[in-house]
């Protein structure tokens, strides 16, 4: 279970196991804001299923995970950013992050892209959408309208949303 709270990062007994395997047998763990933290252990000790389970791509079989508002969203994007990817796949990205940083995102975002990199995003917000060069809007398993940056305002997507494909 991840929940939002104020801690920054606070684990407790978390547990993973890989099939028989086990990687990580009830840990409890707190960041503090600020603190630089090192993980150390001999191979197979649960260091990178850690690190996963705080970035979100492992999802632990039992225990608890703290993280403060948007901290988790901005973990994945800071290692989608981080890697070469070309592509990068963003589901909601800035969900619970403060509105400064959506901002700092969105310029990151433009830039990368401008650099080459692509990104595919799902959101709700129109702020967002306006970020995007073109928009395809989904019902019923099928894309009902593909509207262009310049086009695109919240009554569009709106009505868009509720029209059938032709
Ligand atoms: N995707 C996976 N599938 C199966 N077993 C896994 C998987 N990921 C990790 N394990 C196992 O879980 C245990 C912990 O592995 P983990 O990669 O977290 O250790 P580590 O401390 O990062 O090791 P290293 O120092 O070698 O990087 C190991 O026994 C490893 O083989
Ligand atoms: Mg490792």
């Amino acid at each position: 279970m991840i929940v939002a709270g104020p801690k920054l990062v606070e684990l407790d007994g978390v547990e993973k196991h890989f099939g028989a395997v086990r990687a990580l047998g009830g840990v409890d763990l707190r960041v503090e804001r600020g603190e630089c933290l090192g993980l150390v252990g001999h191979n197979g000790a649960g260091k990178s299923t850690l690190m996963h389970i705080l970035a979100g791509t492992a999802v632990p079989d039992r225990g608890r995970i703290v993280l403060s508002g948007g901290n988790q969203q901005k973990a994945l994007f800071a290692r989608a950013l981080g890697s070469d990817a070309r592509i990068v796949l963003m589901d909601d990205p800035t969900r619970g992050v403060d509105v400064g940083t959506k901002l700092e995102v969105y310029d990151l975002i433009r830039e990368e892209a401008q650099a080459g990199r692509t990104f595919l995003w799902y959101t709700t917000e129109t702020d967002e959408l306006k970020q995007c060069d073109h928009v395809y809007v989904f019902r019923n398993g099928t894309i009902v309208a593909d509207l262009r940056r310049d086009e695109l305002t919240e009554q569009k997507v709106i009505q868009s949303s509720f029209t059938e494909a032709s």
